[in-house]
């Protein structure tokens, strides 16, 4: 029996044993967790595949691994672009569903060095994209009935907004920075592989996520431990650049609802319906912080500092998820003053995660549990 596109899998997606790629990167974290210590309707296995790279932080797992390690949970650490490797886990795992978390995440990064981005987000989904269609072939020429492989990516392959308009699924793509092509190029091949070979894909672009995990080089994890480390406050341009911000975990479960009930062939936006200028969110944050770590907000807003601007900076990103609320139910759960206040306690309360990730130690101590890459 051969995938139609549209068809609601419902009780026929078991999604039993997971592959979450870039499991311990910031969504990706906070995606195992929601599974497994929130998600009553979920009883399977996750097998997180990560390399471990600047950005993946295991120890956010550290919980899970106590809970559930060697039984619902397995860590793999590897390559999403090694094909041998790759199916390897698809085997060994018996996997039924992919989500595919591991990228290169980060737009200055991907100015100062555009390569790791081709080969991660390019070339790591093909490799598994590929590899599934070649481990999820049935004798008969399709596929196993049971597999869905669901790709994570970005509003940013839409480019940027005026002062108006939203970014809808058929809003043509037009990225702009070497992260958001690279994305694109990917979301490309998911929907080819759904086309051309019926492979069951499902795909999402999202906006931009906060909440706990974040690894400090994007906007509100650096400005908080920036405020309260008392350092400069780095506002690109003229802080007038809009993102619409949604809390992790209702990204996180609208994931999860595309896997479970999502069409196969259609990708979903998923956003926060909550758009605000950076600087504007900064002062929010001066605001917050200040407040819980007993701060002069006067003496903080010193600290703010017009840097030169980012190299084709996108000026406003809206999504439009309308699609995703009617035809599947989704909604966002958590307003911003509470998913902020979360935030912020969370970065308060978790230096030694801040320290580690920061510091070159942790990186010292991966290449002494897991080896060099
Ligand atoms: P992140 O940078 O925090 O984590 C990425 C993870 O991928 C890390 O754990 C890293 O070790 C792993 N990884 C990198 N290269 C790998 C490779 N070659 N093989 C295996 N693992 C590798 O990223 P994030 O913010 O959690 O983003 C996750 C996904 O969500 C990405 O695909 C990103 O494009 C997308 N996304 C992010 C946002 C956001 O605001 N952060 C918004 C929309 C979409
Ligand atoms: P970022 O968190 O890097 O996410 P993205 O570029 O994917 O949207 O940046 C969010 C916004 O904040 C973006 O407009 C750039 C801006 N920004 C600053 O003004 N200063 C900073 O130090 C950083 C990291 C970002």
């Amino acid at each position: 029996m051969e995938h139609k596109f549209g068809e609601i899998f419902d009780n026929m997606r078991k999604l039993k044993n997971i592959l979450v790629s870039g499991g311990a990167g910031f969504i990706g974290c906070n995606f195992i967790n929601f599974l497994l210590e929130q998600n009553i309707d979920f009883t399977g296995r996750i097998i997180n595949l990560d390399l471990l790279t600047y950005a993946g932080n295991i120890s956010s797992l550290e919980e899970i691994e106590k809970q559930f390690g060697g039984g619902r949970y397995i860590f793999e650490r590897g390559d999403i672009c090694d094909r041998t490797f790759v199916e390897s886990i698809l085997k060994k795992y018996n996997i039924d569903t992919v989500v595919h978390f591991a990228a290169e995440s980060h737009v200055d990064r991907s100015i100062l060095g555009p390569e790791a981005f081709i080969k991660t987000n390019v070339m790591g989904t093909f490799t598994l994209l590929d590899a599934v269609r070649n481990v999820w072939k049935t004798p008969e020429g399709g596929f196993r009935q049971d597999v869905l492989f669901h790709h994570i990516s970005t509003d940013e392959v839409y480019g940027s907004l005026g002062e108006t308009g939203y970014f809808t699924e058929t809003t043509p793509y037009d990225p702009r920075s070497p992260y958001s092509a690279s994305k694109a190029a990917s979301d490309h091949l998911v929907m080819a592989y759904a086309h051309t070979y019926g492979l069951p894909l499902t795909l999402s672009n999202c906006s931009n996520n906060y909440g706990p995990y974040q690894f400090p080089e994007k906007l509100i994890p650096l400005m908080i431990l920036n405020i309260l480390e008392g350092k400069p406050l780095p506002v690109y341009g003229d802080g007038k650049n809009i993102r619409d911000w949604v809390y992790v975990e209702d990204h996180n479960k609208a994931v999860w609802t595309i896997m479970k009930n999502g069409l196969t062939g259609e990708k979903y936006n998923i956003g926060g319906e909550n758009e605000w200028e950076n600087i504007k969110l900064l002062q929010v944050l001066i605001d917050l912080v200040s407040e819980k770590a007993k701060l002069n907000p006067v003496k903080v807003r010193e600290k703010i500092t017009y840097v030169k601007d980012r190299p084709g900076h996108d000026r406003r990103y809206a999504i439009d998820c309308s699609k995703i609320k009617r035809d599947l139910g989704w909604k966002q759960d958590v307003s911003f003053e509470e998913g902020l206040n979360k935030t912020v306690n969370w970065y308060m309360t978790n230096d030694a995660w801040v320290k580690n990730i920061l510091s070159g130690e942790y990186l010292k101590w991966i290449e002494k549990n897991y080896g060099q890459r």
